[in-house]
């Protein structure tokens, strides 16, 4: 159905009454008791957040959407009450050839969100799915299935991206992600920014975009909701959902910047920053297409997990931000011997013990650890200045657990991992190095790659100038590549070598830019190291 063509949703009074009837309302608008989730009627098209699909498996995958007529609304324009949500996942884009169907309730608990676990389905194949409620029909949005367990692969297509701040870019990189027919995306997190509505940036430059004058800082369930309904309002970031399917994490600004564990990084009380944690993964799960093993216990969630890409690829999916230690140091890049404290996390003990089974069991040529923070060290003092005397660590990433590094680094060594490459973000650069085997000798033997994808929009429009580029460089001998474009990294991999582009948009502020890629690098199976090409 094109656009033209969808039913108008602003209905009189007594189409209005009919339907509120119909869907089991009284005449006040309120259900009755005993009425189960039915055919609901809307002021508006429902869909307007799209679809989405996510965590795929051998034989299907979820897909993902909510019903919203009123998406900026803090109930999103629908009533207290279940509707019921119909879905079909066909063989063809056309919707012709449909395999499964069913019936969903989409739950004013989980503000109307619905996630439908689909099974059955044959590996290393496309599909095609859609929703229906209340006479109103989705866009259809593709999905692949990953290739049957231990199978014989030839290549793996993705892209790893995230930092989407809405207010400092267009989602152009979106769009040209959804272009690109990609196996899965990898989103590393910072997919809403929890700050106020404001009309200049952190530097005083005017934003691209601007916020509802009524948008607060997320704190309730409420405003994380309508945070995530603006996003998903956005039509390059639903054709990229609508693209493929995606393996969703969270960073930091899913909760508040720079959060560690069960602490606010501005020292609230720790129960205010737990009810914060509360609202922040619970709309996270309702906007995301994951499965319902997500959803959060309280101040809980279960992020992270594996996939395996046939023989090809062994992906681990971390959560770096829910276990980790607080902050070391005194500033966010400091050096101290607190940060270097035995006992110092990012992963926690169980998450750690869950890798290592992981990287113990890994069949694949290509072992990913999926993840959100620079996991190699990093000499920040030509980034922040000119280079003082004293050595600069982002205290926000691995650089501020470097015990917890070391361990992941000895279970890569004593797991034998064939070829580890690390995808990380939340730097808003792109950047690759090579993960040296003792981080304390940066220019030594490397045991893999670490691939940095730059951000979506956060920061506004990028340069291909980088400050004190030739003092970054030579501080730190491990790092291949630098920039501070727009954009996301595109991965190309066979059993032989792995391809990593660091795609770039000209510019985020105003929508539509072309994109090309900046640089690529290569890594060969069995050779730890950065090819330049
Ligand atoms: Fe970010």
């Amino acid at each position: 159905m094109s656009r033209s063509d969808r039913p108008l949703f602003a209905l009189d009074r007594r189409t209005l009454l009919k339907g509120a009837l119909g869907a089991g309302l009284t005449a006040g608008g309120w259900p009755l008791l005993c009425a189960g989730p039915a055919r609901a009627q809307f002021k508006a098209f429902p869909f307007s957040l799209g679809v989405a699909s996510g965590e795929p498996a051998p034989d299907g995958f979820v897909i993902w959407t909510r019903l919203a007529p009123e998406p900026l609304t803090p109930s999103g324009g629908m009533p207290p009450a279940p509707a019921e949500v119909t879905w079909e996942v066909a063989a063809d884009q056309g919707m012709q050839r449909v395999l499964r169907s069913g019936k969903a309730s989409a739950r004013a608990e989980a503000a109307h969100s619905v996630h439908v676990e689909v099974e059955g389905l044959e590996p290393g194949r496309d599909y095609f799915y859609r929703f229906r409620a209340g006479g109103a029909e989705s866009a259809v949005g593709r999905s692949r299935t990953l290739p049957a367990p231990g199978a014989a692969v030839s290549q793996l297509r993705f892209a790893s991206a995230g930092c989407q701040k809405w207010e400092e870019g267009y989602f152009t990189a979106w769009r040209r992600i959804g272009e690109e027919n990609f196996d899965f995306v990898v989103h590393y997190g910072d997919y809403i920014y929890e700050a106020a509505a404001a009309a200049v940036d952190d530097r005083g430059r005017p934003l691209s975009r601007v916020m509802p004058p009524d948008f607060g800082p997320c704190l309730t369930l409420a405003d994380y909701r309508r945070r995530y309904a603006l996003y998903k309002g956005d039509p390059d970031l639903q054709a990229a959902h609508a693209s493929c399917a995606f393996l969703p994490s969270f960073d930091d600004h899913e909760v508040a910047n720079n959060w560690t564990a069960d602490a606010d990084p501005k020292k609230k009380p720790l129960t205010a920053f737990l009810s914060r944690r509360v609202a922040a993964f619970q709309a996270w799960y309702e906007h995301m297409p994951v499965r319902r093993s997500a959803l959060p216990r309280g101040p809980d969630i279960s992020a992270y997990r594996a996939f395996c890409f046939g023989n090809l690829a062994d992906i681990a999916v971390l959560d770096t931000r829910q276990y980790r230690s607080h902050r070391a140091c005194a500033e966010l890049f400091d050096s101290c011997k607190q940060a270097e404290a035995p006992e110092r996390t990012m992963l926690g003990a169980a998450q750690e013990r869950w890798l290592a089974d992981i990287l113990r069991a890994a069949n694949g040529t290509w072992q990913i650890l999926a993840q959100q923070v620079l996991f190699s060290r990093l000499d920040w003092r030509f980034f922040t200045g000119h280079g003082g005397a004293e050595l600069e660590l982002r205290m926000d990433a691995w650089d501020g657990a470097s015990a917890g590094r070391n361990r992941v680094l000895k279970m890569l060594q004593e797991t034998r991992s064939a070829n580890p490459v690390v995808l990380t973000g939340d730097l808003h650069r792109g950047m690759a190095m090579e993960i040296s085997a003792n981080p304390d000798d940066p220019g030594g033997p490397c045991v893999g790659v670490e691939f940095l994808a730059t951000s979506i929009s956060s920061d506004g429009d990028g340069s291909r100038n980088v400050r004190n580029a030739e003092a970054i460089f030579r501080q730190n001998p491990h790092l291949k590549f630098l920039n501070v474009e727009r954009g996301y990294t595109r991965h190309v991999v066979t059993p032989a070598r792995w391809q990593a582009d660091f795609r770039a948009v000209q510019k985020v502020s105003t929508p539509g830019a072309p994109i090309l890629t900046r640089k690529s690098f290569v890594v060969e199976a069995g050779r730890p190291g950065l090819v330049d090409v």
